[in-house]
């Protein structure tokens, strides 16, 4: 009889330290335990966004375009990021090719200025559209 019991506890024990180690394996790739669906992006693609965020500010393309009801009203870019493709986007921030034609002249002129910016600022500005935050 205690023989039995010593069997159950020493099984008991040996479970809960297989699922406590199949949790801890789970914490440590970053997935929260009990949520399905993808795991968050990664740190640095964040950063990215972070960054583009800034660029944004920085570079005033709220007189023209609004994100989420903030800044000019005329050219929201909300959900730009899902309808242009990387390529696309690029395009349409630096005034060029078919977006040029597309753009009155004043406003193709002016997004000329962008091609200034340093290759980064603009990769992060366009994972800042391609973003949730940015739409
Ligand atoms: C002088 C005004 C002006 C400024 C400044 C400006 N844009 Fe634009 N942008 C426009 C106009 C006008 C369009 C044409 C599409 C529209 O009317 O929504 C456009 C189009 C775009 C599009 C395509 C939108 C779509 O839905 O197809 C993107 C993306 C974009 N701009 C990004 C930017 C970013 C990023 C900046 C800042 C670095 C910026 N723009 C600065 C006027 C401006």
């Amino acid at each position: 009889m205690r023989e039995t019991w010593a069997l159950r506890i020493a099984a008991l024990t040996a479970l809960a330290v297989v699922l406590l180690a199949a949790l801890f394996a789970r914490v440590q790739r970053g997935e929260r335990p009990g949520s399905p669906g993808p795991s968050p992006p990664p740190a640095a693609d964040a950063a990215l966004v972070e960054a583009g965020r800034r660029v944004y500010d920085r570079e005033d393309c709220a007189a023209c375009h609004s994100i989420a009801g903030a800044g000019n009203p005329r050219s929201p870019l909300d959900r730009a990021g899902a309808r242009h493709d990387q390529e696309a986007l690029r395009r349409w921030i630096l005034g060029d090719g078919e977006a040029a034609s597309a753009l009155p002249r004043r406003v193709a002129h002016a997004k000329e200025e962008y091609r200034q910016l340093p290759a980064e600022d603009l990769d992060a500005l366009v994972a800042y559209l391609r973003s949730a935050a940015g739409g």
